[in-house]
């Protein structure tokens, strides 16, 4: 684990900007967001809110127009500053030729491990997402929930301290999404730290102890899950009104 390093993730007024038909969308609007270690951070807001464009300028797949991005206390422009890290994409997709089983070892050999620890791992992160026989089979036969699973279980095969899920529980039936919530907490129990987005605001309150909500990419509502959802309220009140509120300043 890292220790002494800071926060998990910190950006500093970060913004983003795409060229859209001769204009610009700024996807990202000035972004200030700590995560520290250990915390289960919901990433909450409407569509288009700029949630998986945070998460690509986190990976170093968007370059940020303005600001600063740092994992761990290293620049994200460093490729250092994503080894310990587990992501899970909105729309998952992998090497389809290959078997469940097949594309856990490779993975696991792209991150050198050795023999004895690639087994545990690969038998650890199966049992996990609960692919169970399937994992035999090749992946383009998948579901595309057992697509989500696998790239789960890949996601988390180098034992990350940090898990970034784009939407986790997209497609996943009633079963995954219990699973979903199983795996996070034994990552908190475990000290990692999760951050995800998720548009399930049921299954979010279950499991963050720490909550932003983004509107139209900037934080618009952030803190302790039980400092901003009173007790006996509905987190669902409480976005709807802050998005309200928000929409309605802007
Ligand atoms: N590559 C791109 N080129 C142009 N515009 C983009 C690009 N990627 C994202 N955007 C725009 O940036 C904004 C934020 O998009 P983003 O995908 O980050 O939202 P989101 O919060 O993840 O939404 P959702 O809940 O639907 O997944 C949107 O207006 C989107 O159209
Ligand atoms: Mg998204």
């Amino acid at each position: 684990m890292f220790t002494g390093m800071g926060a998990a993730i910190e950006m500093r007024g970060v913004t983003v900007r795409f060229p859209s038909r001769g204009g610009e969308v700024t996807a990202l609007d000035g972004l200030d967001l700590t995560v520290e270690p250990g915390q289960v951070f919901g990433f909450l807001g409407p569509n288009g809110a700029g949630k998986t464009t945070a998460m690509h300028v986190l990976l170093g797949f968007t370059e940020a127009t303005a600001g600063t991005a740092r994992l761990f206390g290293r620049d994200v422009r460093e490729s250092i500053a994503r080894q310990r890290i587990g992501y899970l994409p909105e729309h998952p997709d992998t090497y389809r030729f290959l078997t469940g089983h097949e594309l856990l070892d490779t993975t696991a050999r792209l991150f050198k491990l050795d023999g004895r620890t690639r087994r545990m791992r690969i038998e650890g992160s199966l049992e996990a997402v609960g692919i169970g026989d399937a994992a035999a089979r090749r992946v383009a036969t998948y579901s595309r929930g057992m697509m989500q699973r696998i790239c789960l279980a890949q996601a988390l095969i180098n034992d990350p301290d940090l898990v970034i899920l784009d939407e986790p529980t997209g497609g996943l039936d009633p079963i995954g999404r219990m699973d979903i919530r199983r795996i996070i907490g034994e990552l908190r129990d475990r000290g990692k730290t999760v951050f995800f987005s998720s548009h399930e605001l049921s299954e979010v309150e279950l499991v963050c102890d720490t909550l932003a909500i983004l509107c139209r990419g900037r934080i618009v509502a952030e803190g302790p899950a039980d400092t901003l959802v009173a007790p006996g309220e509905r987190l669902e009140k409480v976005f709807m009104k802050v998005i309200a509120d928000a929409e309605a300043s802007s």
